[in-house]
């Protein structure tokens, strides 16, 4: 399938149809519309690259800058190739290298930025709230990439594509295991899922749960054998040592021999049921080997998922003729 196949199979798909956003910052931000029109363009990019082909020139000459101030291998990785997938120049900039060591507040950095003529701004920062603040300052379309424990929007959405591959449009009985409190993933699923009509369960230790999370229908349990029962989908959760979740726990053994994934724990769900997890997954910890590498667990499928649905997002937002209010005008 070369660009202009594409292109009129695309235009078919979204038959005029724009995103009613111009960034895309949480999960609350999209209608059911909006989820229906980017899971439909994913799979047509996703069939363009089942095909081998690994360039198209949708966005050739359409700037795209990822600016990443916290660690991250898959989304950055997946952002930029999505990207160069679609011929955008792309541009990497790592907190860690970036003017803000110099004192420069990540506003003035996002504007000087937004000057170069970016059209997409992809952030990830560890403060909850940077991109919201940041999508007030500037022109470009901006894209949270994991904003502090808040969300992380196209992790769950390219879990839920995974899932409705596998699953179609059957609302799933979804069950959390893990360090839910921390989480940012966790933030941006429940509320996609509950979008979905997913019956949502959580098991984790009581200092690990949010606060009031019943609220937004998820099911707590304290007992993971019971959690276990019945369920089509298990998400493991990273302990996220790196915002001193292992201070909410009294060992990381304990929690690890309480909630690590393993075969016999698995079998307790249903025949089909299917494993992930967003990853980074830490071995043997939070999920066992056994686990990890059987045909059910969806985690490289995700990871493979992640370029249409961020490829089909760009191009969705950068084509978006909604064009945002200049600020500084
Ligand atoms: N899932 C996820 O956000 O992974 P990275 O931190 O490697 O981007």
């Amino acid at each position: 399938m070369k660009s202009a196949q594409l292109l009129t199979n695309l235009k078919k798909a979204r038959g005029g149809k724009n995103l009613s956003v111009s960034d895309l910052v949480s999960i609350n931000d999209l209608s059911s519309t909006d989820i229906k029109l980017l899971f439909s363009l994913s799979e047509i990019f996703k069939k363009f690259l089942e095909k081998g082909e690994k360039k198209c020139d949708l966005l050739r000459g359409k700037t795209i800058i990822n600016f990443f101030n916290e660690n991250s291998t898959r989304t950055r990785a997946s952002f930029e190739l999505a990207g160069k997938h679609l011929s955008a120049d792309v541009i990497n900039i790592s907190g860690s290298s970036s003017s803000g060591r110099k004192g420069e507040t990540i506003g003035d950095s996002a504007r000087t930025l937004d000057a170069l003529n970016s059209n997409l701004l992809v952030i990830r920062d560890s403060n909850a709230g940077t991109p919201f603040q940041l999508s007030k300052l500037v022109c470009a379309p901006i894209v949270n990439a994991g904003d502090g424990w808040h969300e992380h929007p196209t992790q769950a959405l390219l879990e839920a594509f995974t899932l409705r591959e596998r699953f179609g449009q059957r609302k799933l009985k979804y069950l959390f295991v893990g360090d839910a409190l921390h989480s940012r993933v966790f933030g941006s699923q429940v509320r996609l899922y509950k979008k979905l009509g997913y019956e949502l369960r959580l098991v984790a230790p009581a200092t690990l749960i949010p606060k009031d999370v019943e609220k937004f229908g998820v099911e707590v349990f304290y007992e993971i054998k019971k959690a276990l029962e019945g369920v089509d989908a298990i998400h493991a959760i990273r302990l996220q040592t790196e915002r001193a979740a292992g201070k909410f726990v009294a060992t990381g053994r304990e929690y690890s021999k309480n909630y690590c994934l393993n075969p016999a724990r698995v079998a307790l769900a249903k025949k089909d049921a299917v494993i992930l997890h967003a990853g980074p997954v830490i071995r043997e910890f939070d999920i066992r080997t056994e686990v990890l590498e059987s045909p059910n667990c969806l985690v490289q499928k995700m990871v493979e998922n992640s370029l249409p649905v961020r490829m089909a997002l760009a191009w969705l937002l950068i084509t978006n003729p909604k064009k945002k209010i200049n600020p500084w005008k």
